[in-house]
């Protein structure tokens, strides 16, 4: 009897939890605006601060141009009050995002999930199919690799493309990552684009840079993120960790053990954005990435993907000092930049560190990578966009460009010797 009751309470918690998961639905962002704030450094922080307070209901993205942020409904008359105190030029950009996000997830050309198509925005196990289908069709090669794991036991999966060559001798090695920051949905689109184009393009150009390298690609490496950004809510950015405290997430890309948890940080578990985790790679998905990362010899590139400002990056992200070839690394980067104008007659902002042309931030990758390892070409990509959207019938304008921004990083770095 008393087994018989305890299996029906079981049965009962069990129909209930399946009810209230069932019941959480895809945050729908009704009536949130979307603004594009200028003004002075000390207004935009004061605007943060006051509306900080509750942190999922005031969003925000900060580029050298302006900070652009997301605001909840019932705070925007608050809002407003306080742009015209601190005498803040506020463009309304978007009167509701909401219909913004249902027009990204709406992809009636979405056919078959065996293929991706690079007209909609594709949800994690997509992608991982899709690299799972290029990894056996281009057997010869190519290989599916896994960079690691995510705290929902997501493999971190990628792709190896590695032509034969000749002699057999050993090339320098590629690497990619991207979709580090969840909402980004652009950057694992190009990440993809870019592989397909690897693979698939008969331009000499695209071919004979396919050829040089040993590339280690991978377009979703936050996969939990990636995954809640798609299923419940279109903002998140961070792991999907639960902290001590009950909040969740912490924000992989400040996460490395490079100055971790100086600048542009939170410690605090509960910030939407920007809680570094409780110490350098507290977060799985860090931790077993950079465990594979040692593993490379010879990794000459490391490249980043993020969204959007229309800049490039390069280490390091914290510090105005120069790493010893940065001039290298800004004629180079100029090249990339040079290449991707050509493709849609549209040139990046700007390049240099974060610290000089965006914001001082640290615990990145990229930083690390270099620090670690003195990678020598090491940078980050901001692809284009308004906040984190992107037409997805535009993916391929993006995509183009990123083939050539590549081409171009690659070509220059030849002619200075660095391969
Ligand atoms: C405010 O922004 C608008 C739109 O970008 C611009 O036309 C206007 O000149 C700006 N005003 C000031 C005072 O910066
Ligand atoms: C290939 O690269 C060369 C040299 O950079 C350039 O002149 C040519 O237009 C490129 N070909 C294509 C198809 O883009
Ligand atoms: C890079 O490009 C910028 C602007 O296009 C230019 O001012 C700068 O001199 C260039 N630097 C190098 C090293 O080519």
């Amino acid at each position: 009897m008393l087994l018989q009751k305890n299996k029906l309470i079981c049965l009962l918690l069990c129909v209930h939890i399946a009810l209230t998961a069932g019941a959480k639905k895809y945050k729908d962002y009704k009536n949130f605006k979307y603004y594009d704030v200028k003004g002075s450094e000390e207004g935009l922080e004061n605007l943060k601060n006051i509306l900080q307070e509750d942190g999922d209901k005031l969003l925000y993205v900060t580029s050298r141009r302006s900070t652009e942020v997301v605001v909840a409904p019932e705070l925007n008359m608050k809002f407003r009050e306080i742009a015209a105190l601190e005498k803040l030029n506020a463009t309304l950009l978007y009167n509701d995002i909401s219909k913004v996000i249902q027009l990204e997830k709406a992809s009636p050309l979405r056919k078959s999930k065996k293929c991706i198509t690079w007209d909609a925005y594709y949800d994690v196990d997509d992608i991982y199919r899709y690299l799972t289908k290029m990894s056996k069709t281009y057997s010869k090669f190519t290989e599916p690799i896994v960079g690691g794991k995510s705290y929902e036991g997501r493999p971190i999966r990628g792709l190896r493309i590695n032509t034969p060559t000749r002699n057999g001798e050993t090339k320098p090695v590629f690497f990619i990552e991207s979709g580090i920051h969840a909402r980004e949905w652009i950057a694992p689109a190009t990440t993809t684009y870019f592989i397909n184009q690897l693979l698939t393009s008969a331009d000499p150009n695209v071919t004979r840079l396919r050829d040089q390298f040993d590339w280690r690609i991978f377009p979703t490496v936050n996969p939990d993120g990636y995954h809640y950004s798609h299923t419940f809510d279109r903002m998140w950015r961070k792991t999907r960790s639960i902290s001590s405290n009950g909040c969740i997430g912490a924000d992989p890309n400040r996460n490395w053990d490079y100055n971790w948890g100086k600048e542009s940080t939170s410690h605090d578990p509960c910030h939407y954005q920007l809680y570094c985790g409780s110490q350098p790679f507290s977060e799985v998905e860090t931790r077993t990435l950079s465990s594979y990362i040692s593993k490379i010899d010879n990794l000459l590139f490391y490249v980043s993907f993020h969204s959007a400002a229309a800049i490039l990056l390069l280490p390091l992200s914290d510090s105005t000092e120069h790493v010893d070839n940065y001039d290298d690394l800004i004629q180079i980067g100029n090249a990339s930049l040079e290449y991707g104008s050509k493709v849609n007659n549209v040139r990046y902002d700007s390049i240099g560190t974060a610290a000089e042309i965006l914001y001082p931030a640290s615990g990145g990758s990229m930083d690390w990578v270099r620090h670690t390892f003195e990678t020598p070409l090491a940078y980050t990509y901001e692809l284009r966009g308004s906040s984190f959207h992107w037409p997805p019938r535009r993916i391929p304008e993006q995509g183009n460009e990123v083939v050539q921004m590549i081409l171009g990083l690659a070509t220059e770095a030849k002619k200075l010797k660095y391969y």
